[in-house]
């Protein structure tokens, strides 16, 4: 099935490139209908860990810039107990470290114990296990630390976004457990708790428990959508992205970052931008001036991969949230061709949307071209809002599909990136259907900049793309 697939799409973008045109496709696929509603709180996927004040909603995500440390995150809904993590290569756990413990309340509900702890100090490339909890209820778990910084150091990211609580969510989750993804770049809006009566803080709690077995064993590298916002007055709940704050933490200050909102991490061949579309950016905010000197620390001769995350998409022909990235495209896209990023990944449009290599930098109000034109400095903008939650799909794109625009579909999945070596990455995105892990769109990409193109001429058959291709065959 997955070959066929390939093999259809493949000839596809085959047939473009020897026609010599680049023409956008929007897929007639019709998907499956799920229901777009949260599994039911008694649900067994959302089932409360046995034993007094066990350990629950596990989730770890990176701890420093290069990938020698760990930040494990749980909740003891009881009582504090230990904020210890035991740790090693064996399951003996002979080495010990101490993390934090805090709370919240958000108008009526009350948080567990929320831990934070950093483990830090390890070896690339090794298994550790871990162990947290104490007595009858501790709870065993392992990870698997990156290879070190490496141009040509292979690693494998998923890409998920707006997951929510649903059946769709849980068919995303399990698709891409199969994948052999190491690390998840999660988009933005985790649980859609705020879409309950006083932003009900239990589905916080059910989604930690939802996502732990993927979370537990491998780093989410976390970043924040509207509905992590949570802005209430009406509730007197006045501090911003109060919860999402409390239960995610981020290694925010070993990119010289002065809040967890935006950072940046190194990860295998890997540089990884991390921006807040709901924090201020115009100039001379924190995180402008931060992304300013991030972008001049970036060596692609050691990481020659530039990923950049956010969650409103600056470039999307869908109905819903257009235009909505606008903003944020104004003030960072002249840095992003600058510095040739390779890959925007957003999320928030409920679909799945690919752009060709394109910027619209020229225009500057008062004159200049403002329609976005073929840019080979340019990012690929990737829209993957499609993990599924209960708001449903954004089924309606604008038509005719925009030049930019090079592939789109409104079902639900994820993307896998798998970065080969210093010059090419395969990049896919499975949509869900009926329990098959099916490539809908699969590109090769070369790194922007450590490239080895030979382009033929302009608009001309590109022949290592087609070389690319065939391999892939
Ligand atoms: C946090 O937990 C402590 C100890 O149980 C409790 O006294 C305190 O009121 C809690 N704080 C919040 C904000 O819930
Ligand atoms: C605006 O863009 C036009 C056309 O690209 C250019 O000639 C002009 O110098 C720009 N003006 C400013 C203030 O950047
Ligand atoms: C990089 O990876 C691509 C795709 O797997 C492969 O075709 C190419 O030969 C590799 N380059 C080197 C220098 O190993
Ligand atoms: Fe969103």
């Amino acid at each position: 099935m997955r070959g066929w697939g390939l093999l259809v799409l493949s000839l596809h973008v085959l047939s473009c490139l020897v026609s010599g045109v680049a023409s956008g496709r929007t897929s007639s696929y019709v998907r499956t209908e799920f229901p777009s509603t949260d599994i039911p709180l008694e649900s067994e996927w959302f089932a409360i860990p046995k034993g007094y004040n066990a350990p629950q909603q596990v989730h770890i995500t990176q701890g420093d810039y290069d990938g020698k440390a760990v930040i494990v995150s749980w909740v003891t809904p009881e009582e504090p107990g230990p904020s210890e993590v035991f740790y090693g290569k064996e399951k003996l756990y002979d080495q010990k470290a101490e993390g934090t413990t805090t709370n919240y309340t958000f108008y009526d509900y009350k948080s567990g114990y929320i831990h934070h702890c950093l483990v830090d100090g390890l070896e690339y490339n090794t298994k550790y296990y871990y162990k947290i909890g104490s007595g009858n209820s501790a709870r065993e778990f392992w990870f698997e630390t990156p290879p070190a910084i490496d141009p040509d150091a292979s690693y494998t990211f998923g890409i998920i976004g707006d997951l929510g609580q649903t059946f769709n969510s849980l068919s995303t989750l399990q698709h891409y457990e199969k994948t052999g993804g190491q690390t998840v770049l999660f988009v933005g809006d985790l649980s859609y708790a705020d879409r309950y009566e006083h932003n009900d803080g239990i589905r916080w709690d059910s989604w930690g428990r939802f996502v732990e077995h993927s979370t537990a064993y491998q780093p989410w590298i976390w970043n924040t959508g509207n509905h992590e916002i949570e802005y209430r007055p009406d509730l007197g709940e006045t501090s911003v992205f109060k919860p999402y704050l409390h239960r995610y933490m981020t290694p925010y200050l070993a990119s010289k970052s002065s809040s967890p909102m935006w950072y940046a991490v190194r990860r295998a061949s890997a540089h990884i931008i991390v921006l807040s579309s709901y924090s201020p950016f115009v100039k001379y905010t924190p995180q402008w001036l931060w992304l300013k000197n991030e972008f001049k620390r970036v060596d692609r001769e050691k990481t020659p991969w530039l990923i950049v995350l956010m969650h409103s998409p600056m470039y999307n022909s869908n109905e819903a949230h257009y235009m909505e990235g606008e903003s944020m495209r104004a003030a960072f896209e002249k840095w992003f061709v600058k510095y040739k990023v390779d890959l925007v990944f957003a999320g928030h449009v409920h679909a799945y949307e690919r752009s060709y290599r394109i910027s619209n930098v020229n225009y500057n109000i008062t004159s200049g071209n403002r329609y976005p034109v073929p840019d080979k400095s340019a990012p690929v903008y990737i829209t993957v809002g499609d993990g599924g939650n209960q708001e449903g799909l954004a089924s309606r794109f604008y038509n005719p599909q925009p030049d930019y625009s090079a592939f789109r579909e409104a079902s639900y999945g994820h993307s896998v990136l798998q970065l080969k070596n210093r010059t090419h990455a395969i990049y896919q995105w499975n949509r869900n259907d009926d329990g098959n892990p099916v490539p809908a769109d699969t590109v090769m990409f070369h790194n922007q900049y450590c490239t080895r193109r030979r382009r033929l001429k302009k608009n001309h058959l590109h022949l290592e793309d087609l070389e690319d291709l065939i391999s892939l065959l």
